[in-house]
This record gives C-alpha cells, structure tokens and sequence, in this order.
C-alpha cells in the first residue's frame, strides 16, 4: 500500500531545513549566555545565523537567502552596505580607526544632525541608544535639580536602569532582577494617551523630565493618540519638565527631521541612535543649547567640580562611526528616501491584513511611517483588512504582546518563505522592492494557513480566553503554575454547578494534549485515558484519585509546554 506523505509541522520543517543554524546555536549557547548577543533575537526552536548581507537580503549559514526585515534593527534604512556608506567607512578606516582626539568628522557629523532635526541646537556624541537616554535624562536632572523621570507604559528606551521599568506587561510589575529599588522609584510610570494623568503627575513639581518614543511604545506598537505630543508639550513647558523626545527609531525615519518634524512638535532633547550612525555603533543627544550646556566646561567657579554634567566614553564619535553617519544622514535628507519606504510598509500592512481577511483568522497587522507591526490572535474595531494606524479598542498589554505565543511559529515559518521577521514585525529600507513586499505577502498567507491547519490559532484562542478569565474572576492566581491541582480545584469551584462547562473544558484540553504528544505511544495513551474519562461520566462525580491526578499531571506537562512555547517581545530593537 502507497503511504501518504507525512506532513511536516512548520517546526519539523525548520529544525530540518535550518540545520547549519541550529548547530550554531548549540556552539553559541556554550560560550554566550541563551546563545544570543540581544534579547530580540531569541527565537524558538533556535534563532537563524547569517554569514553576509547585501541590499534588502541576507544570506544564513544553510545558504537560504532572506528578505531582511531586521536592516540592522533598524539603523540600516540605506539597506546593507549602501555603496557610498561602504566606501567612506573604507577611506577613514585608511585614515585610522581612533584619535584619541577631536576630528572634522565629528563636527561635520553635527552639524548635519543640527541641519536635519529641527529641536537639535547642540549635539553630543555617544556609542549607543541606551548610553543617549541616559544622557538625555541625567541632562534633564542636572538642568532642573529634580530628580523624576515620567516614562511611558510600554515605551523602550534601551537597558539602563532607568529605561527598563514597565517596559513589558504586566506594566505594573515592579521587578526588574539586578535594577537598585532606588534607581526605579526615581521613574514615574503613566498610562500613554492620558493627558489629565500626565498633568496631575507634574504638578507634584518634582518631575525633571518626561521621556518617551513619540511613535507610541515599541515604534507605534502601541500608537499614540493624535494631540498627545502636543499636549505634552504645553505641559511639560508649563511645569519647567524638560520633554526628551526618544528618537533611536523614529529619528530619520519618520521623516528627515524624525517623528518631530512628521508632527510638528519640538521637544528640549532628542536621543538618537541607529541610522544616525549610518549602521555603524553610535549615539547622540541633542537638543536645546540651555540644556546642553551643562555638559560644558566653564570659568565660572565651582561649576566644573559641582555643576557640570560628567560626560566621558571611549567610542564616543568614534571617526568610523562618524563617516557613516554623515553620508547616512546626507542620504536621508532627501524625503524620498522616507517617503519610499513608507510606501512599502503600507503595502506589506494591507497585503497581510488582506490575507488575514481571506483565511477569517484573528489578527491585525499595523504601524505607520516605515514599519509594521504583526499581531496574531488579536482583533480590533476598525479592522478592514486594509492598511491599519490605530487598532481601535485594543488595550496597550495586548498590543505590546504582539502575536503573544504564535510569534514564535510565525517567525519560524516566514523563515522558511525566506522572510526574516524582526520582533514579529519588520522595517523596511530602500533596498527593498515591491517584489520583496509581494513575496513576504505571499509568505505571510501561505504561512497563516499553515498555523491554521495546525490548529494553533484555536489553541491561542483558548489561551488568551483563560488568561482573561483568570483576569476577571481573580480566582485563578498564576501561582496555579506551582500547584496545577489548584488550578482545578479553582475552576471546580467556579464551573462546579455546570457540569458540561468542566467537561468541554477537560476534553478540549485532552484533545490538544493528545495532538500535541511527540510518540504515537503518549498519544494512544492519552487517547485512552480520555475514553476512560468519557465513560466515567462527569468531572464532578470522580470520587479524587486517577482522573483528577492525570489532568494534573498532563496540565504539568501543558504548563512546560506553554512556558517553552511563549515568547514575549523584547518590544525593543
Ligand atoms: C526607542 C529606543 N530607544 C533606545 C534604544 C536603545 O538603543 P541601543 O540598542 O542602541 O542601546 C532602542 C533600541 O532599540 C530603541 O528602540
């Protein structure tokens, strides 16, 4: 008899097909920490390892070339090694690499900062996104002598222990591992989108200065309501707070002059990062000369030793770093450059909310200027399965949880399309073609098929529906995770009078259990219990003992599972 050919699982079909990657990540996992050099890359089964890059594309260790939506998270808006980027990076690395001394190429690279960003009077230099607003807020302390960060639920702001607090849900979680408790309650948390909120908090009159991505947390994961800046603005200026405008994505982006000059608001500082280095590593702060001042030396007695804002750093515009920047940025004055790339977003955005119209699975794929944001699993009231902004009615966890357990299998699968997926979503460079938009649509609908057909849309649905009841009814604790038995007792109690409620529940939790199990053996084992299970009738009639201790053992084993299989976004880049 012809046997049918099995069907692999998206998963199956990567850890085949991606071999070269996977024995890299086991080198990898034996001399760095997870295996991985930045969080956002860690990725289920194991995360893709590239050996060169040209354009839009990358190549991986197995030969597959990608569609690269990652661009150097974020900073490579030219694409990969845009020739005249590539070609000053050669002529100062002739030059030499470190001065040890002020260079042309640094004041050249701010003055074209100053020329593009419209807040920008006086620039200083960094070597990262982090290193930036840690300047940008210690600035801000400095100049007013109060000590209160405002930040914003969700918003990313590198790794300092400043930035870290409510980066990710749960927002009010007040663990950060290795963060002082003195360093985090100098950090105010507001809601974003909340101008009383915000207006109540200054007032307390010991706010230095307010911080946040004016895209919305995450590069518009969790978009801002338009007028918020602007009514940032008024407050801030109102109070005296100095408002920090984080624009290590946004910058050059969103517009030649960044997110401030797409909305026309100006903010005291600015930080920068990414593309302002042309791919290279770098940073900046800039901003208004008042502020920026107290990073200068002065005559004036006692300033230097009290006052003055300490500011030292090895790569500080490091002369390669310089030279990438400025032919960057020279680039990137021309709008077209963000305007091209903002096309291709919105045409990736509408091609995959299309696809997902077609197949009637839940899920939204969103964002403005050039990036787009997938979220699986979850709907909105203004989906139209066209291009989308603003997912009305979504609360801000829900959208900074991204595609919350299916990230991982969408980014495996688009993998296998030959797409490279960057925290669930993407950013796009002028490199890219509307052939590489049309690919990644296609890929995008072949690879929601295939999660469909493997019934994982069903099994986050099921889960997203616990978790909110959970929510709701208070009474399941996640401490149900340490003591599954409780878990049942819990739901018992709650569905104890509904007895088909405890079935459904009990038997649908079987079947994905059954579907699940690796060996045919753990599946006809499964199979059988459940028969058992059926014909003993009703949850609530076992007298305790076989039943009750196989669902627990079984939701152990689920449990494991889940926590292998879930994968929050770092939401930064
Ligand atoms: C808005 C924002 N701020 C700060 C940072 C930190 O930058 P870096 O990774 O260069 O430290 C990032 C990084 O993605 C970012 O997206």
């Amino acid at each position: 008899m012809v046997q049918a050919p099995v069907k692999m699982t998206i998963r199956q079909e990567y850890e085949e097909r991606f071999a070269g990657s996977l024995a890299m990540n086991g080198r990898a996992r034996a001399v760095i920490p997870g295996g991985i050099t930045h969080d956002g890359r860690h990725l289920k089964p194991f995360p893709v390892s590239v050996t060169r890059a040209a354009g839009a594309h990358k190549w991986d260790v197995d030969g597959h070339e990608l569609i690269d939506f990652a661009v150097g998270h974020g900073s490579l808006i030219l694409g990969h090694n845009d020739p005249e980027v590539t070609a000053a990076v050669r002529a100062q690395l002739e030059r030499g690499t470190h001065y040890g001394a002020g260079h042309e190429g640094e004041i050249v690279w701010a003055e074209q900062i100053r020329a593009m960003i419209p807040s920008a009077e006086q620039v200083k230099f960094t070597a990262s996104g982090t290193e930036s607003t840690l300047l940008a807020m210690r600035l801000a302390r400095a100049a007013t002598g109060r000590t209160t960060i405002v930040k914003f639920e969700g918003h990313f702001h590198g790794w300092n222990d400043y930035a870290v607090k409510a980066e990710k849900p749960p927002f009010d979680r007040l663990v950060n591992p290795g963060v002082p408790d003195a360093a985090l309650e100098t950090v105010a948390v507001l809601p974003a989108n909340d101008v009383a909120a915000v207006e109540a908090r200054l007032a307390e009159g010991d706010v230095a200065a307010v911080i946040l991505e004016p895209s919305g947390a995450s590069w518009s994961m969790i978009p801002l309501v338009e007028g918020f800046l602007a009514a940032l603005r008024e407050l801030t200026a109102k109070h005296g707070v100095v408002l920090i405008f984080d624009e290590v994505i946004t910058g050059f982006r969103w517009a030649p002059g960044g997110a401030q000059a797409r909305f026309g608001v100006a903010p005291d500082l600015t930080t920068l990062a990414k593309i302002v280095a042309g791919g290279l590593p770098g940073g900046a702060v800039a901003g208004r000369t008042e502020v920026m001042q107290v990073l200068a030396f002065k005559d004036e007695p006692g300033w230097n030793a009290t006052k003055r804002v300490r500011h030292p750093g090895t790569f500080n515009a490091n002369p390669l770093s310089a030279a990438a920047g400025t032919v960057c940025l020279r680039k990137c004055a021309d709008a077209a450059v963000q305007e091209r790339c903002d096309a291709l977003a919105a045409g990736i955005r509408a091609g995959c909310n299309a696809a997902i119209a077609r197949r009637g699975v839940p899920g939204i794929v969103y964002g403005e200027s050039s990036v787009f944001h997938v979220a699986l699993g979850v709907t909105c009231g203004n989906f139209a399965g066209g291009d989308l902004r603003f997912p009305e009615g979504v609360d801000a966890t829900t959208l900074k949880g991204g595609s919350g357990a299916l990230t991982g299998p969408l980014q495996v699968g688009m993998l296998i399309e030959g797409v490279d997926l960057f925290s669930g979503g993407g950013m796009l460079s002028v490199a890219h073609t509307e052939e590489d938009v049309e690919r990644t649509v296609e890929g995008f609908d072949r690879v929601v098929g295939r999660m469909e057909e493997e019934g994982l849309f069903e099994r986050d649905a099921e889960e997203r529906r616990a978790n909110a009841d959970q929510k709701d009814s208070g009474s399941l604790e996640p401490s149900q995770n340490d003591d599954p038995l409780a878990a049942v007792r819990a739901f018992r109690e709650r569905f104890g009078s509904q007895i088909g409620g405890v079935d459904d529940f009990i038997a649908d939790k079987q079947a994905h259990i059954a579907q699940e199990l690796a060996s045919e053996e753990q599946r006809a084992e499964a199979e059988q219990r459940a028969a058992i299970h059926r014909v003993r009738g009703s949850f609530a009639d076992v007298p305790g003992g076989s039943v009750e201790d196989f669902i627990a053992e079984k939701q152990r084993e689920k449990q494991r599972e889940w926590e292998k299989e879930r994968r929050w976004e770092t939401g930064g880049a």
